[in-house]
C-alpha cells in the first residue's frame, strides 16, 4: 500500500515503480526510521495529538518491530514498499492497527528521511572512526616494531635522502590523523535535526523542536524548514572526507606496491594479502592494495556525483536528492573496508631491511650531506652544490659510492676535504642530525611514537 493515492485513478506504470521505488537501498535506514518514529511520537504526544495510551501503544510496537528488523535488515529489501518510511508504516500498521495511521500526524517524509540520512551518518561516522583508529594503531605497532632502519628516501621517485621506515609510517599516521579529525568536524556539524520541518514549511503542531533534537541525539534542531529538508551537505562533506581519506589510502598503497616489486623489494607483503596468476606460476600480485588505489577513483566519483546531484536544485525537497543515498552507503563501506584492509597489509608486512638499506646507500643520497660539509669549512653553499655535482659525476663515471673516493680524489674537487669527511657520509650520522621536531633522527621517532601512543590510547 503506497502512502498517497487518494487524488490518483490509475495506479503507478510497474516500470515507473521500479524506477521509483527507493526500498532496494534505503531498507538500510530501518532502525534509523523507527528511531525516529518513536521520539516522533513522544513528539507529538507532548503537542496534544496522542493520549498517553495511544503514545505507549505505539512505542511499544515500534520497538518491537526495532528488534524484529535488527535481526533481519536485508530480508526488507525484497519487501514491495515504496520506500523504509513506507514500509515502517505499514509494518506498524499491521501491529496496532488504525493507531499506526496516526504517527504520520505533522510529519512528512521529506523530513523524516532527512532525519534518517543524519541518524546513519553519526553512525556511520563512528564505524570509520574506529576503522582508523585500528588502522593508526597498527601502523604505530609496525613502527614501533622496525626502529632506525634505514630506508630510501624519494623525491620525484629518483632517491633523495635517507630516511627510516619507521619515518615513513610515521607520515601516514599523520595523513590519517587528520582524516580523523577532519571526519570528527564533520560529524559535529550535522549534529541537527531537521525533524519538525515536515514538507518544507515546517509542522503545524506544537513541538519543542531542540528537545526532540536532543531525544534523537542531536545538539539542537535546524532552524530553517525549508534549509531542514533540502541540505545534503553533511552527504558531501562526508564523500569529501571519504575522497581525501582514500586519496591518502592510494598514495600508501603505491608506495607499498613499488616497495614490494621484484626490482626494489625493501618489504614483503603477505601470502594472506596477495593473490596468484592463473598462468604465470611464479607471481604473487598486490591485489589488496592495487584495489584500495583502485576504489579510491569509486569514492571520489561518488562524491563528484553527488556535488552534480545536488548543483542547482531548487529548494525545498526534491527527489533528484533519492540519489544521495546509493553512494553515499558505498562509499562508506568502501571507506571502511579499504582502512581495514590497510591494517590487515600491515599486520602481515616483512621488512627487508638489507635491500632497503643497500638502496639507501645508493643513489649518492648522501650527497646533499657532502654539501653541508664544505659548508663547514667555510665554502659558500652554493659553490659547494656545485663542486659536489662534479664530485657525482665523477663518481658516477667510476661506477663508486661518494663513501669510496678517495681523499685524493675528493682534493682534485676541493682542498678543504680531508679524512673527516668520511663519518658525515655515513647513512646513520645523516639520519641522526635531523634531530628536530618532525625529523627522520631516531630519537626524534621514538618520542613521536611515545606521543602518538599515549594520544591514541587515551583519545
Ligand atoms: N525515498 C525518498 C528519498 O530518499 C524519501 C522522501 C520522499 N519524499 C517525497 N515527497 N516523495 O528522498
Amino acid at each position: 500500500m503506497a502512502l498517497w493515492g487518494g487524488r490518483f485513478t490509475q495506479g503507478p506504470d510497474q516500470r515507473f515503480k521500479d524506477y521509483n521505488d527507493s526500498l532496494k537501498f534505503d531498507y538500510r535506514l530501518a532502525l534509523e526510521d523507527i528511531e525516529g518514529s518513536i521520539a516522533w511520537a513522544d513528539a507529538i504526544y507532548s503537542a496534544g495529538v496522542l493520549t498517553e495510551q495511544e503514545n505507549k501503544d505505539l512505542k511499544k510496537a515500534l520497538e518491537e518491530l526495532y528488534t524484529e528488523v535488527s535481526e533481519n535488515l536485508d530480508e526488507i529489501a525484497k519487501c514491495d514498499d515504496e520506500d523504509i518510511h513506507s514500509y515502517v508504516e505499514r509494518r506498524l500498521i499491521e501491529k496496532v492497527g488504525n493507531l499506526g495511521k496516526k504517527l504520520h500526524t505533522g510529519r512528512s517524509r521529506n523530513d523524516q528521511v532527512a532525519v534518517d540520512l543524519k541518524l546513519w551518518c553519526m553512525k556511520a561516522c563512528d564505524h570509520v572512526l574506529s576503522s582508523i583508529d585500528k588502522l593508526q594503531k597498527q601502523l604505530l605497532k609496525v613502527a614501533e616494531n622496525n626502529q632506525g632502519s634505514i630506508f630510501p628516501g624519494y623525491t620525484h621517485l629518483q632517491r633523495a635522502q635517507p630516511v627510516t621506515f619507521t619515518h615513513w609510517i610515521l607520515a601516514y599516521i599523520q595523513m590519517f590523523e587528520r582524516d580523523y579529525l577532519r571526519l570528527l568536524n564533520a560529524k559535529e556539524l550535522l549534529s541537527t535535526c531537521p525533524l519538525g520541518s515536515a514538507a518544507l514549511a515546517g509542522t503545524a503542531y506544537n513541538i519543542d523542536r531542540d528537545a526532540l533534537a536532543q531525544a534523537l541525539g542531536f545538539k539542537c534542531a535546524t532552524r530553517n524548514s525549508l534549509d531542514g529538508v533540502s541540505d545534503r551537505d553533511h552527504v558531501m562533506e562526508l564523500l569529501s572526507c571519504a575522497s581525501i581519506s582514500m586519496v591518502h589510502l592510494s598514495r600508501l598503497a603505491e608506495d607499498l606496491i613499488i616497495y614490494n616489486s621484484g626490482e626494489a623489494k625493501f618489504v614483503e607483503l603477505s601470502d594472506k594479502v596477495t593473490s596468484g596468476s592463473s598462468l604465470m606460476p611464479q607471481k604473487k600480485n598486490p591485489d589488496a592494495l592495487e584495489l584500495i588505489r583502485g576504489k579510491c577513483g569509486r569514492v571520489v566519483g561518488a562524491l563528484t556525483g553527488m556535488l552534480i546531484t545536488t548543483k542547482a536544485l531548487p529548494l525545498a525537497y526534491d527527489k533528484d536528492l533519492q540519489e544521495d543515498k546509493e553512494r553515499l552507503f558505498d562509499a562508506i563501506d568502501t571507506w571502511i573496508d579499504s582502512l581495514d584492509m590497510a591494517a590487515l597489509v600491515f599486520e602481515g608486512i616483512k621488512l627487508n631491511k638489507q635491500n632497503a638499506i643497500d638502496a639507501a646507500k645508493g643513489g649518492y643520497s648522501n650527497a646533499t650531506e657532502l654539501a653541508d660539509y664544505l659548508v663547514s669549512k667555510n665554502v659558500p653553499f652554493r659553490e659547494a652544490h656545485s663542486i659536489v655535482g662534479r664530485i657525482v659525476l665523477y663518481a658516477i663515471s667510476k661506477d663508486k659510492a661518494l663513501e669510496d673516493l678517495s681523499v685524493a680524489e675528493f682534493k682534485e674537487y676541493s682542498d678543504v676535504i680531508s679524512d673527516d669527511v668520511y663519518p658525515c657520509l655515513q647513512l646513520e650520522n645523516i639520519l641522526a642530525k635531523r634531530d628536530i621536531i618532525g625529523g627522520v633522527a631516531p630519537a626524534q621517532s621514538a618520542l613521536e611514537i611515545k606521543r602518538m601512543k599515549e594520544y591514541l590510547e587515551n583519545r
